[in-house]
């Protein structure tokens, strides 16, 4: 796809998301089987399925897109429908409705629970721990490829070039920890049943309405002191995101493999105010110490398998900027991504 210079409007924003990536085409028309995805009511699975749909009608073959959620927000159910999506209302903590859904080739696990485990912790870990054993258990036939958190490695200095697959986990936090307890339970389905399994290490996804980028260009557009508490940070287009992991459904594996998603930057928030602050023709201030230790992953093995994102940092930046400027709508969902102690 050549890029547009400027997105200006949320339709255009969800085509450039949904456009098929490098290689999802030609996958799609080797995958065999219909694709399941569950959490797809979420920021990131609306613009998932449809990259999917758009893939499979390119690739000229016949599989159905299936998105699974509450469905809290019912004019992604809509659109969803619009787009050929099937949409199927399901809370996933209730086990016998897990046990009604149809069994499908492909299952794209996007459910989860961060914000608000400060506090309320026992639904964080009973949506991240045990509705994967729900699932586990259900869709012990399909691959299953499980959306998971950079926030599962310890935090380190921006020297270490980020956490490759080889670091051991060591949480910091309840929402970490119960992430980790996701990835054992799926990996124990993987060794108990068999279950072809992916384990997919995101670090932050970039759609212009929520985001890293969003959240420093608003404090830079507003004016306010840009928070500098976590000094360096990596991030991907979440078009490329939904693109990796959906391509991820052919690297699954028993017992489950394990794949780091981001940026091949290690991005420092002091680089972005700045380049916001040009853009935006602002002034820049600080708050926070920076620290030393950050959430920081390595995708090098990704980029060896499935190749470099479409869509590089300095794009990034510039259609961030062009959003806040003009305007553009916010989820009002900010990342946290300043937390540095694990209490989301
Ligand atoms: N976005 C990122 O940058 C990022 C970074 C690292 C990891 N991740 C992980 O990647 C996954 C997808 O990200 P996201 O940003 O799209 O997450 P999200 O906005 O939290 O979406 C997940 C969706 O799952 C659905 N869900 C939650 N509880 C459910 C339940 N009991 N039954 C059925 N559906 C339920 C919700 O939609 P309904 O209200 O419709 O049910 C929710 O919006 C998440 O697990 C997230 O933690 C994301």
């Amino acid at each position: 796809m050549k890029f547009p210079e400027t997105i200006d409007t949320e339709a255009l924003l969800e085509d450039v998301l949904s456009e098929p990536g490098t290689g999802l085409v030609e996958m799609m028309k080797r995958l065999d089987g219909d694709i399941m995805i569950l959490g797809i009511g979420g920021k990131m699975g609306i613009t998932l399925g449809r990259q999917a749909a758009n893939a499979i009608k390119a690739a000229g073959v016949c599989k159905r897109v299936i998105g699974v959620s509450r469905f809290s927000d019912a004019a992604g159910k809509n659109k969803l429908e619009q787009w050929g999506i099937e949409t199927i209302s399901c809370d996933l903590l209730d086990q016998a409705a897990v046990k009604a859904l149809p069994e499908v080739k492909n299952v794209i696990f996007m459910a989860g629970r961060k914000f608000g485990t400060e506090g309320s912790a026992e639904l964080t870990w009973a949506m991240n721990t045990i509705v994967p054993g729900y699932v586990g258990d259900h869709f012990r036939q399909s691959r299953i490829v499980v959306f998971s958190t950079g926030c599962v490695y310890p935090l380190v200095s921006a020297g270490t070039c980020g956490c490759t697959e080889q670091v051991p986990p060591a949480p910091v936090g309840e929402y970490s920890q119960s992430s980790l307890g996701r990835e054992r339970v799926f990996g124990h389905c993987a060794k108990a049943y068999g279950t072809a399994t992916l384990l997919l290490r995101l670090n932050y996804a970039i759609d212009l309405r929520y985001g890293v980028l969003h959240d420093i260009g608003q404090q830079v557009w507003n004016g306010q002191p840009v928070n500098n508490n976590v000094g360096h940070f990596n991030v991907l287009w979440q078009g490329d995101a939904n693109c990796y992991a959906l391509r991820t459904l052919e690297l699954c594996a028993s017992p489950a493999a394990v794949l780091n998603i981001t940026g091949p930057e290690i991005v420092p928030v002091e680089y972005i105010a700045e380049a916001f602050g040009r853009l935006m023709n602002k002034t820049i201030s600080y708050t926070g110490i920076s620290a030393d230790k950050c959430y920081l992953n390595n995708a090098g093995k990704a980029f060896r398998l499935l190749g470099y994102p479409q869509v590089p940092l300095e794009q990034m930046i510039i259609w961030q900027a062009q959003w806040l400027m003009l305007g553009g709508s916010s989820l009002g969902k900010p990342t946290h991504f300043e937390v540095n102690n694990g209490k989301f």
